[in-house]
């Protein structure tokens, strides 16, 4: 039987390529579950909410601030991509946190990942980079982007 933090680890081992070095451990999920601000969500392969017993095809794991919700991870199995289901966690995750009180949504992305036309077409904008900001396990460095995006106008435009 499969519980959350299984079902988390199972779609991260699969989602995020050893490549880029994106991947978080098990006991780092398990320690920001811990303190209290961060939150998840899994998805099925239909876009409903796992079943118990059932495998996630993705999920999301964010971060509250102050009227802030920080996107720290999103990820979704290779074999069920391009079915809508990165949208579905963003749609989720943005009605979670402005029940949260967050008026506006935050992540950081390395430049050049294929993640930002997900990003960019729900609303997400860039308000800043990081130079040379990751470091690749090859030893590359690769640039960071911030982006951030308006619950109101994500919810108003319905960009959703
Ligand atoms: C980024 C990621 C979560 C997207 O998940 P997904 O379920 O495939 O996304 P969706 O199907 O909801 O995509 C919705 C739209 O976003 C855009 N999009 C998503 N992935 C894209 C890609 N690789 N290239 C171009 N556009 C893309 C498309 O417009 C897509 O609509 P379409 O399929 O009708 O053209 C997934 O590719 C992934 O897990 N990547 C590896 C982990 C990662 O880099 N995560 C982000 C940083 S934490």
């Amino acid at each position: 039987m499969f519980d959350d933090l299984d079902r988390i680890m199972d779609v991260m081992a699969a989602a995020f390529d050893p490549a880029w070095g994106e991947a978080w451990s098990r006991r780092q999920v398990d320690d920001a579950l811990a303190i209290g601000n961060c939150h998840y969500r899994l998805v099925s392969p239909q876009g409903q909410p796992v079943d118990e017993g059932e495998k996630a095809a993705g999920f999301s794991l964010s971060r509250t601030g102050y009227e802030e919700e920080e996107l720290l991870l999103l990820g979704v199995k290779p074999e069920y991509r391009r079915l809508g289901l990165g949208r579905t966690l963003l749609d989720t995750l943005r009605d979670d946190a402005a029940s949260r009180g967050a008026q506006r949504l935050l992540l950081e992305m390395r430049k050049g990942n294929p993640a930002e036309f997900l990003y960019s077409g729900f609303g997400f904008y860039p308000i800043g980079e990081r130079k040379d900001y990751y470091r690749l396990p090859n030893g590359e460095r690769i640039d960071a982007i911030t982006f951030a995006c308006n619950i109101c106008n994500a919810i108003a435009t319905g960009l959703h």
